[in-house]
């Protein structure tokens, strides 16, 4: 297919394909923009409730003005040609993260949906393995999905990547700093870019994987999406009196309920959290008041009421949720985004100079040498090191063997891998885990530490 006319500075079209049932694969067009943002309006809200315009509206801006993610040739549509309707459909994100700061491609698939009359049909297993195919052409190494309950893991997808939980902070437990402070607040610019690129670089020291997040993201978020897109975020630039800007946040410019939701925030390397949060809570507090006041609130479940606490989802080990804890409130749940890593071996042969970092700061394994034989049951790696080096990584193809060194259900390992849980707790919560030696025990904690990730919802 050629001649798409619409933004796609990210993808190529692909060639269209001919499916059973006289149906067709191909990239979408600016002709099947209303289509495609209706089915996601429609078919991604709870039972019962009616369209979200809010997500036609995100869905319309997002692939028909331009941003670094994706592209109508990036969105992939299955229609039937005799009726000219979209039968199904997903969007395909791509961007570079970084594990341990070590450069990973991943692709990400929103706004996945099947028409209920093609329901059951297979239609999105045949979406899915296509974009399995272009995003491993693509080199893209890790796949993530933020989806449905259970779906994704028949694509070999694991809950594995530690989501931001949001902590509440009710309006209640804030404690006015009052008037003379020497701080204020403002809206971003686009002149203000390079700050917020350096914030979010700082920032992302703290977490394991983070977002390579550019300055053609930040200007998306400040300058690309219209006021009636409800993701359109509220960048506050904090400021000494003199002038100096030494940090920001980000915040939603909806209330989801009775909530202001700040996403990320972040301070000048040296500057003091104790000194810039409490101002900077009370100033985000007027934020949602203003926003109550002129009756913004997200259209789906969100109903107008009363402005009374702070949605707060910085991640776990930020600063400021350490500052605040004792006044949030408990948390119920902790969720985590869903991992597919295709190929293993590539995937720790990539990360090896993060691993090889993590042998050189432990007391015990700087020069280690020595196999690391891993059974995934059904398959598994070696990890071959010598004096501190990842020299090797190969499939271990004989895992039924005596020889192995550790055992991973299923696709648990890639819960280590990605922070998401210690050895420990995969060993309690599986019976089927295990460091079979104390080597192994020792090599397999310092090599994969629990530590918490902080990543973009789209970037
Ligand atoms: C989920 C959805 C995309 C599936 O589309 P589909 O084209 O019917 O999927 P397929 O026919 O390829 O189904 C593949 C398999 O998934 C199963 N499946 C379907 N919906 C499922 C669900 N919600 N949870 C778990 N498995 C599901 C099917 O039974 C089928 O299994 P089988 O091969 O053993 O029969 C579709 O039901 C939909 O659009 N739902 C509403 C929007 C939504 O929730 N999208 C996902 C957002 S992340």
């Amino acid at each position: 297919m050629t001649g798409v006319t619409g933004p796609s500075p990210a993808g190529v079209p692909i060639e269209p394909e001919s499916l059973a049932g006289g149906l067709r694969l191909r990239s979408a067009t600016l002709a099947d923009v209303e289509q495609i943002a209706d089915l996601s309006a429609i078919h991604h809200v709870p039972d019962g409730n009616p369209p979200d315009e809010d997500v036609r509206i995100f869905v319309r801006e997002m692939l028909t003005r331009p941003n670094a993610q994706t592209s109508l040739a990036d969105t992939l549509v299955i229609d039937d040609p005799a009726t000219g309707a979209i039968a199904a459909k997903l969007v395909m994100l791509a961007h570079r993260w970084r594990y341990d700061g070590v450069p990973v491609g991943r692709g990400r698939v929103e706004y996945v949906t099947t028409a209920p009359a093609y329901r059951g049909r297979g239609l999105m297993t045949v979406l899915m393995d296509r974009y399995h195919a272009i995003t491993a052409a693509r080199g893209e190494t890790v796949q993530v999905i933020k989806g449905i309950h259970n779906y994704y893991r028949q694509f070999g997808y694991e809950y594995a990547l530690p989501d931001a939980p949001y902590r509440e902070l009710p309006r209640d437990r804030l404690t006015p700093v009052g008037p003379g402070r020497d701080l204020r607040f403002r809206q971003a610019t686009s002149a203000d870019i390079p700050l917020l690129l350096e914030l979010t670089r700082f920032g992302n020291r703290r977490w394991l994987v983070s977002a390579d997040v550019t300055a053609e993201d930040w200007r998306h978020e400040l300058e690309e999406m219209t006021d009636a897109n409800a993701w359109r975020p509220i960048v506050t630039i904090v400021e000494e009196a003199g002038g100096r800007a030494i940090g920001a946040a980000y915040s939603l410019s909806r209330l989801i309920h009775d909530g202001l939701s700040t996403e990320w925030a972040e301070l000048a390397e040296g500057v003091d959290w104790e000194r810039v949060g409490p101002p900077l809570l009370d100033y985000l507090d007027t934020v949602g008041d203003g926003l109550h006041d002129r009756g913004r609130h997200f259209a789906i479940g969100a109903p107008n009421v009363a402005f009374s606490r702070h949605y707060l989802a910085l991640g776990d080990g930020h600063p400021l949720m350490d500052l605040l804890e004792g006044r949030l409130e408990p948390m119920r749940t902790r969720k985590a985004l869903y991992v597919r890593v295709a190929d293993l071996p590539a995937f720790l042969r990539t990360i090896a100079p993060a691993l090889e970092r993590r042998l050189a700061a432990s007391a015990t394994h700087g020069d280690h040498t020595g196999d690391l034989r891993i059974s995934l049951y059904k398959g598994g790696f070696r990890l071959g090191f010598a004096l501190g080096h990842l020299a090797e990584v190969e499939p271990w193809t004989d895992v039924r063997t005596t020889r192995n060194d550790a055992l991973f259900p299923g696709l648990t390992f890639l819960q280590l891998l990605f922070g998401h849980r210690s050895l420990t707790e995969l060993e309690h919560a599986f019976a089927d885990c295990r460091a079979l030696n104390d080597p192994a025990l020792e090599l397999l904690n310092v090599l994969f530490p629990k530590r918490p990730s902080w990543v973009w919802p789209f970037f």
